[in-house]
């Protein structure tokens, strides 16, 4: 393995981990954060070969150690989650079946239509009574009964944690009674698990606690987690093996790709536990806009994780409100439903977090 000089790229490396967060604090997603430079480190020693081929040795360990992580048989590394969650609904379905999720859900929302495009499956969107988490209760009128005239109910797509309700995390009893009843039914069980790490950190439990409840788990390296590039699917052999062919299909296949998933491995090996210090800058951040605003308002129980929604009380133009948040140095989101959204990452201190809500206490009053 070639030694790498670090003292090279040291300086570049520095300036574009920090120019951002210098200029801006930046909490419009936890995908903003930089690689640090022990992850770049870790990227640029990489051991590479021809993932095509299967010969990248980075991209093997990568999938293996997601796989074992999940309890799942096989793992596939792939560019992003909304790969990783179409690669689930083309290996699960055929066309012309049907797919129940939540109707905030991501792949419902902002994956450009990609399941009918893709799979040429009908998605049936279902609301959550409880912040975005289905139950039995939910889901049950939405599976069709048996007849030729109907779609077939194949696959039900759980979000946990559920992105546009907030960041909100599944109880595993809630995951156990929904797969209950998907078997009853023969219906397949996909977890979109983008922020399953952040889930698993709030519900105290192991990523295998939740993806035993399900066929196949897509999760991302790429969000809390702070890599640049990446996610996975997780299943049994055969089905991950089919998932290979749809990504090569739809030109994911890379080649030399174990310098970006050097950096995925390093983020699953080293930034799983210190999702707390994110969920703790939500909470602090939230709680300071809730202790000093009058007009800014968050609803407390839903949040559990990173992820923090504001409704701005007798503010239209939530396009002006970014805009003035961004003079003061602080950069938002527009969430759904008319809230504004603020997530935490690694690249965001404590007191950056507070600075930005007494900025927005003292915008919006
Ligand atoms: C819940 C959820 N699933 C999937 C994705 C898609 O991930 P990517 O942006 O890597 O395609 C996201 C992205 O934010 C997400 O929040």
């Amino acid at each position: 393995m070639q030694s790498y000089e670090l003292s090279k790229v040291k300086s570049r490396a520095t300036s574009n981990l920090f120019n951002n967060v210098d200029k801006f604090i930046d909490l419009r997603s936890d995908t903003v954060s930089k690689p640090s430079l022990a992850m770049r480190k870790a990227m640029a020693e990489a051991a590479v070969g021809d993932d095509v081929f299967a010969e990248d040795p980075t991209v093997i360990e990568l999938q293996e150690e997601t796989a074992r992580i999940l309890g799942k048989e096989a793992a596939l590394y792939a560019p992003s989650g909304c790969m990783a969650n179409q690669l689930a609904i083309a290996v699960h379905t055929t066309a012309g079946d049907e797919v129940i999720l939540e109707a905030d859900a991501h792949i419902y929302n902002y994956e450009t239509t990609a399941a009918s495009y893709l799979s040429r499956v009908q998605l049936n969107p279902v609301k959550a009574a409880d912040r975005g988490l289905l139950s039995a209760e939910d889901i049950r009128p939405a599976i069709r009964e048996k007849a030729y005239y109907m779609p077939i109910t194949r696959l039900i797509a759980i979000e946990n944690t559920h992105n546009r309700a907030g960041g909100t995390v599944y109880p595993i009893e809630r995951i156990r009674e929904v797969s209950e009843l998907a078997r009853s039914n023969e219906i397949i069980m996909h977890l979109d698990g983008a922020r399953l790490w952040n889930a698993c950190v709030f519900a105290n439990c192991s990523p295998k606690d939740y993806a035993d409840y399900f066929d196949t788990v897509s999760v991302c390296f790429s969000k809390g987690l702070g890599a640049p590039v990446g996610s996975a699917l997780a299943g049994p052999k055969e089905l991950i093996t089919k998932a290979r062919r749809f990504r090569k299909i739809w030109g994911g296949g890379m080649r030399q790709a174990g310098i970006i998933a050097a950096g995925a491995l390093f983020a699953l090996r080293n930034n799983r536990e210190r999702l707390v210090e994110d969920h703790a800058k939500a909470r602090r951040f939230a709680e300071i806009i809730t202790d000093g605003s009058k007009n800014v308002k968050i609803d407390l129980t839903r949040l559990e994780t990173n992820i923090v929604l504001l409704k701005i009380e007798g503010f239209s133009d939530l396009g002006r409100a970014l805009g003035m948040l961004k003079e003061k140095g602080v950069l938002l989101s527009l969430g759904s439903h008319g809230l504004l959204r603020a997530v935490t990452h690694l690249d965001v201190t404590m007191d950056e977090c507070e600075r930005a809500a007494r900025e927005v206490v003292a915008l919006f009053g």
